[in-house]
């Protein structure tokens, strides 16, 4: 179905879809409900009001999923805004992508939405709203998935860390987050940094135990520049897969997480009295993140003996017959106003792909940045001729990456590849989930300014 049949016949087909969904599984297995709703919290300045998420007095939860399990959610809208939730990273049927007038109509206030889908991965992923992300997200809409998988090693304990930031004013309340000024530059920064939507909160952690830590940058603008001091480790995964290529991260291997993007480490605890801490080094000093203290008898476990993580499969990669597909990000040519569609529309736009500004969500006309057949490889080469850095990140399918005009990067599979001011970065993938897949910066100020479209797989 193309975005003209959609926007046509897509609403009754989609009811249909979802009644069945409901139908046949619903009674073995009932779907969990997501309540999407306004919350208050304590952030640090006082409670805050009017922040989003599925409970309301507690941040979004995590959410656990088994690799290769059908999960049900049911996303029911309390809000008085349209939105849809999406599940960042995972390989999924498109019809539950989240993505509004791509994949399914915006969710109404007072409506549900039921997903259901098979993570094909295990690791760590997140859940965001597709429609009004900007403000969903950054008045706090934004939880970890974890998918399981039996075949990981055991830990001593694990601990998921969500790094976003919050806009607020002196009293706590919201400020708007965002403006034309950070969306024609690298975004709006938050000025309350948080972890799980505490400032800078501390965890026990066994002594001398093994620690798995989950962290994932949910923020709408933010790149983490990260080091984890006090203890020795391994990072064991990136943005979901299994990894050993990624040095430790300390202050002189800092470890770059971009809008989307997500880091699983191994590390050992010390004994009693030493803290570990993962702090942000921004060039303007460093800042503590998260804290870990010691408690207990010390475990004993020792780093050397952990096993890696379970592997993914992934696709073999056929690069001899690889056709290549070019996407530029860049400025847009003339501020076009966007348009239209119940998920918030900036009005302005100040970016790109291949000189063509998104014109919004609901624009039935716009076709795919580029079609892929089914069970093809392809090598999608990336090149920003902006200053500012892009998290460019597709949805639906995982690619590897390949290499970088400007530095060596690791060759990981990811879903989000962090293109630096003038890099070019090529990627490669193999077509093998069908349908259409949304493709744009995760600095969410790009994507609504610009910098979105889609990729078809045929
Ligand atoms: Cu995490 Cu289209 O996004
Ligand atoms: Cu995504
Ligand atoms: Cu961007």
């Amino acid at each position: 179905m193309d975005r003209r049949e959609f926007f046509l016949g897509g609403a009754a087909a989609l009811s249909v879809g979802a009644a069945w969904g409901s139908n046949a599984f619903a009674q073995q297995h009932a779907p969990t409900s997501i309540n999407v709703q306004h919350a208050s919290f304590d952030l640090g300045k006082g409670v805050t009001s009017g922040l989003v998420s599925t409970a309301s007095d507690a941040p979004p939860p995590v959410l656990r999923l088994r690799k290769n399990q059908t999960a049900r959610f049911r996303v029911n809208n309390q809000l008085d805004n349209y939105t849809t939730i999406h599940w960042h990273g995972l390989r999924i049927a498109n019809k539950m992508d989240g993505v509004p007038y791509l994949t399914q109509l915006p969710i109404e206030p007072g409506t549900s939405f039921d997903y259901e889908f098979t993570p094909p991965d295990s690791g760590t992923y997140w859940y965001h709203p597709h429609c009004q992300t900007m403000e969903q997200m950054a008045h706090g809409l934004t939880g970890i998935l974890v998918v399981e998988d039996d075949n990981d090693p055991q830990f001593d304990a694990e601990i998921v860390l969500n790094l976003k930031d919050f806009h607020l004013k002196s009293d706590g309340a919201l400020d708007t987050p965002y403006t034309k000024r950070g969306a024609a530059r690298g975004g709006t920064m938050g000025n309350v940094m948080t972890t799980n939507w505490l400032q800078n909160p501390a965890y026990d952690a066994p002594a001398g135990g093994l620690v798995r830590l989950r962290i994932a940058a949910t923020d709408t603008a933010r790149i983490y520049r990260l080091a984890l001091e006090g203890a020795k480790g391994k990072v064991v995964a990136m943005d979901g897969h299994a990894t050993d290529l990624i040095p430790w991260p300390t202050k002189d291997t800092l470890l770059i997480l971009a809008p989307g993007q997500r880091v699983d480490m191994a590390l050992q605890m010390p004994d009693k009295g030493t803290m570990v801490t993962l702090n942000h080094h921004a060039l303007s000093g460093h800042r503590p993140l998260a804290q870990l203290m010691p408690t207990g008898q010390n475990l004993k476990h020792q780093l050397e003996d952990l096993p890696s993580l379970a592997r993914n499969q992934l696709p073999d990669l056929d690069l001899s017959t690889a056709e290549t597909h070019e996407f530029l990000f860049g400025w847009t040519p003339e501020a076009d106003p966007q348009n239209n569609g119940w998920c918030g529309s900036f009005g302005y736009s100040f970016w790109s792909i291949n000189k063509k500004p998104w014109p919004g969500d609901a624009e039935p006309n716009v076709g795919p940045l580029a079609e892929m057949k089914l069970g093809k490889t392809y090598i999608l080469r990336l090149r920003n001729e902006s200053p500012n850095d892009h998290p460019i990140h597709l949805h639906g399918l995982v690619f590897k990456l390949l290499r970088s005009n400007k530095r060596d990067i690791p060759q990981i599979w990811t879903d989000t590849a962090h293109l630096l001011k003038d890099e070019t970065i090529e990627v490669a993938l193999v077509a093998d989930n069908l349908g259409d897949w949304a493709f744009h910066c995760h600095v969410i100020e790009h994507q609504k300014a610009g910098l979105a479209g889609y990729l078809s797989v045929v």
